[in-house]
């Protein structure tokens, strides 16, 4: 019988007969596999904040589950004091959707998937409270559901743009990890795994926070994908070498004018890819695409704690005491060092916002036909 590997694990389920959040707590991988069960408001606030679940897509799958168990929590404590009315309800639902909201602030997929839940809340205010708590549930199960799918999608356009026996670098997390399957940037990576590609993946470590050692070199290798791990300094060497065929990144909100947020050092790759003439893909669900950011210049940027730079992963604290740090977590790739965003409708081209429209466009009627063949 093949072994267990990290990638049977759910990186994010909902338990519908506990109604609690399970995550792997990716702070402890690879050295432990821990899987967490969380109820509480705080405690899944934590788990975003802290990265125990990391990652865009599966912040977004997070952040609905949980809003969902929490607001089934209000709807018990409102029963028990024989309370039923929608404004009490709402209120309190909004409360939490702002608190959980707050835990990260560049992932645009935590507020697109709080706000998806909140505008089921509001198209239902004429309903009673269990009707709402049911359709809140169904509509977090298929948030995660749609991901997987959305991946897929993304897996296959991405594949279109490299051949067998490519070199592909990644940066930071953006695997199955940090989604419910295949991820977005390893999406292709995976789906050529399974077509027989052999392609050979270079995964930086990303400092500080080392999501690529840990955790891609992690999930790639127990694929038994060609990986190698490269300190983030060394892209310029692997590229300069002929290796790399390829970038690709995930993201973490992608601005109207195709300006991307990622975790901290992709636009230094991307910077040094166009040096090497090696084109960059920026693989994103339609969710990370924020159309109501201009640029990247309007995208809040998440400051760290300083001590994740300066002494966690040390066995003693490495730098002097009170050095000044700075500890950006993501940095924005300007829109012309990119070759193409990859959403699960399409390869998005210069110039990006009208090439969203139309992406936007496609899903729109291909959710109308669906809803079509439907009825
Ligand atoms: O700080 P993290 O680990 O949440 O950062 C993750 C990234 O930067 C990923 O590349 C991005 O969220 C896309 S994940 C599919």
């Amino acid at each position: 019988m093949r072994e267990k590997t990290i990638l049977d694990y759910e990186t994010v389920e909902l338990d519908t007969k506990t109604d609690e959040l399970v995550i792997i707590d990716q702070t402890v991988l690879p050295g432990k596999t821990e899987i967490i069960r969380l109820k509480t408001a705080q405690e899944i606030w934590d788990a975003i904040y802290l990265l125990k679940v990391r990652g865009a897509p599966a912040i977004g799958v997070a952040a609905a589950s949980g809003i969902y168990i929490l607001a089934k929590q209000i709807a018990e404590s409102m029963a028990a004091s024989g309370k039923e009315d929608f404004d009490t309800f709402y209120r309190q639902f909004l409360e939490q959707k702002e608190y959980l909201n707050s835990a990260r602030p560049t992932a645009v997929n935590l507020s697109w998937a709080l706000n998806r839940m909140d505008r089921l809340v509001q198209s239902m205010s004429d309903r009673g409270i269990s009707d709402i708590i049911d359709a809140l549930k169904k509509e977090a199960i298929m948030i995660k559901e749609e991901d997987i799918k959305v991946c897929k999608a993304i897996g296959e356009y991405g594949l279109s743009l490299v051949k067998p026996g490519d070199g592909i670098l990644t940066h930071c997390n953006a695997g199955q990890l940090a989604t419910c399957k295949y991820g977005t940037a390893t999406a292709p990576i995976y789906l050529g795994q399974e077509r027989g590609y052999h392609f050979r993946v270079f995964a930086d470590e990303t400092r500080p926070l080392l999501q690529g050692a840990r955790l891609t070199a992690y999930e790639l290798h127990s694929a038994g994908v060609d990986v190698t791990l490269i300190c983030d300094n060394m892209s310029a060497t692997v590229m300069k070498n002929g290796w790399v065929n390829a970038v690709f990144v995930g993201c973490d909100r992608v601005a109207a004018n195709g300006d991307t947020a990622n975790k901290i050092g992709t636009s230094v790759v991307a910077t040094v890819a166009k040096r090497y003439h090696v084109p960059v893909y920026i693989c994103a669900p339609t969710s990370t695409i924020d159309m109501d950011t201009k640029t990247g210049a309007d995208i809040q940027i998440e400051q760290r704690p300083a001590e994740e730079v300066t002494e966690m992963w040390y066995q003693e604290r490495m730098a002097p005491e009170g050095i000044k740090v700075f500890n950006p977590a993501f940095d924005v790739t300007d829109h012309d060092l990119i070759a193409g965003i990859v959403t699960e409708y399409g390869i998005a081209r210069e110039p990006y916002t009208e090439s969203f429209r139309e992406i936007f466009k496609r899903k729109e009627e291909m959710k109308n036909g669906r809803t079509k063949s439907n009825d």
